[in-house]
């Protein structure tokens, strides 16, 4: 093992909690030690890289004691692809400890001093759960420590997901857990057909290389798009490598490519060309249609989307009277489903692709009670636009990880909706902007929900109640 200068090994690490980041925590000589690789339960020796005044980082070398909350990881790719991080603890606990995450945020961030939490919704798969998986193709395999000692090269073409913190690190995936199998069966065939065809994979610091990125999405109705993202417009290559899956695949109904050049690799301000199928696919849910554009944000589990939204629903308590304002609508994907029991949703979002499908959800499902708006939330939700399209008697709010703007927060108050249904993929920007609400709104009810097994992430879902009477 390298120990460098300023590092070192401690030995019999009791590890007694977890971090937010899903490492382990333990305690030596009153310090806390953050433990990669390690769960509570377990005994460890650990190899300190980095000291800092409270606490110290490190990873785990040796199990003295497993915890008897340890599982085996079933992917291969366990420890260094950041996906999975919660692999190696079994699944109650992985619950029982976003259960507290959320607790923890509300206490310290809301300053809730006793929330009262429902317990977590577990999803009812733990494994192919995901409906969207994105992966960069490189000319440079991502090498561990001991491929490094060993002297394999690092110059090889593969396809995978960035090294946790790396923006120029692919760590090559042969088998990924996430999604349903057949998207295993295409990228692997993928790299094996562009590599015989001597395809060039794309080098992020020389910025060059044919093959960029390949986007999977698909549908509980089984339904697959496939995006696969090019530095360079060459014809004759695309067409072959196109042409090929296309055959070999029939399963893509929306077979979709994207002409990237530019230094980033963000797709929203480029055109999306069609190779074959529709540019959409849809998903359905309680018998309503959803379709989902190459750029358009959908819920990446979506059976367990659809139980948030029944709880989302369920905390709005419509009774058909109310005038609904769903922010970071999305598709829309809320606003319709709430549609029915409402005497009128509006829906807004910044981007414009995902507002057009929001309003052709609402057409083809015979929605005739909703309108969409695309723009900036913060520009958006303005006293014109609130005079124009009337008060709203309650709002459901889902915005990014980041939380809301607190302006945007403070707006939402200022037009007093009787409730706000606030649902989060992040309870600590949860908790920050529910603080900024706590003189006119009461927490009422908290409902966590996990979306993403094996991972750290949880959903969040809260009511909270205007506290003035005047409200209706
Ligand atoms: C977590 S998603 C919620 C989507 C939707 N509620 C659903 O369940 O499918 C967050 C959405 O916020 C949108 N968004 C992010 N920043 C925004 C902003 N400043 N103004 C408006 N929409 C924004 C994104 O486009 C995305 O669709």
């Amino acid at each position: 093992m390298d120990i460098k200068e300023n590092e070192f090994l401690l030995e019999n690490v009791s590890i007694t909690d977890t971090a937010e980041n899903g490492h382990g925590v333990g305690r030596v000589e009153n310090m806390v030690v953050f433990v990669e690789g390690a769960v509570p339960g377990d005994v460890a020796d650990v190899h300190v890289y980095r000291k800092k005044k409270k606490y110290k980082e490190a990873r785990l070398v040796r199990l003295v004691e497993a915890s008897p909350d340890r599982v085996e990881p079933v992917c291969s790719h366990f420890g260094t692809c950041g996906g999975c991080r919660w692999q190696h603890l079994n699944y109650e606990k992985q619950l029982f400890y976003k259960q507290r995450q959320v607790e923890e945020v509300l206490k310290r961030i809301g300053k809730i001093p006793n929330p009262v939490i429902s317990p977590i919704l577990g999803s009812a798969s733990q494994y192919f759960y995901r409906n969207r998986l994105d992966f960069s193709c490189s000319d440079k395999r991502w090498l561990t420590k001991e491929e490094l000692h060993a002297g394999i090269p690092m110059k090889e073409n593969v396809i995978g997901f960035h090294v946790p913190g790396r923006f120029d690190k692919i760590l090559d995936i042969k088998n990924c857990f996430l999604q349903d199998e057949l998207s295993n069966t295409i990228r692997n065939e993928i790299k094996r057909f562009s590599i015989e065809h001597g395809f060039q994979f794309f080098d992020v610091m020389e910025q060059d290389g044919f093959l960029r990125d390949i986007i999977f999405r698909s549908t509980s109705t089984g339904e697959w798009m496939l995006i696969v993202v090019f530095k360079d417009d060459l014809e004759e290559e695309r067409n072959l490598l196109m042409n090929h899956l296309a055959k070999s695949f029939p399963q893509i109904t929306s077979f979709l490519y994207i002409i990237n050049p530019k230094r980033n690799s963000t797709i929203f301000d480029l055109p999306v060309n069609v190779f074959q199928g529709r540019d959409h696919i849809y998903e359905e849910m309680e018998g309503l249609k959803f379709k989902i554009s190459a750029k358009s944000f959908y819920q990446t589990n979506s059976k367990q989307a659809f139980e948030l939204y029944k709880i989302a629903r369920t905390f709005a308590a419509l009774t058909g009277n109310e005038l609904v304002y769903d922010l970071y609508t999305g598709t829309g994907t809320i606003a319709n489903f709430v549609a029915r029991n409402s005497k009128k949703v509006i829906g807004i979002d910044n981007v414009p692709d995902a507002i057009e499908d929001a309003k052709e959800n609402s057409r083809f499902n015979g929605i005739g009670n909703t309108e969409f708006f695309s723009g900036d939330l913060n520009k958006t939700l303005t006293k014109d636009f609130i005079q124009l399209h009337g008060k709203p008697d309650v709002i459901i709010t889902d915005p990014p990880r980041s939380g809301m703007h607190p302006e945007a927060v403070m707006k939402m108050a200022e037009y007093s909706p009787s409730r706000i249904v606030y649902i989060s993929c992040n309870p600590s920007t949860q908790a920050r902007d529910i603080e900024l609400l706590s003189e006119k709104y009461s927490v009422d009810s908290i409902q966590p929900v996990d979306m993403f097994p094996q991972t750290t992430h949880v959903e969040n879902v809260i009511l909270l109640n205007c506290r003035d009477e005047n409200s209706i």
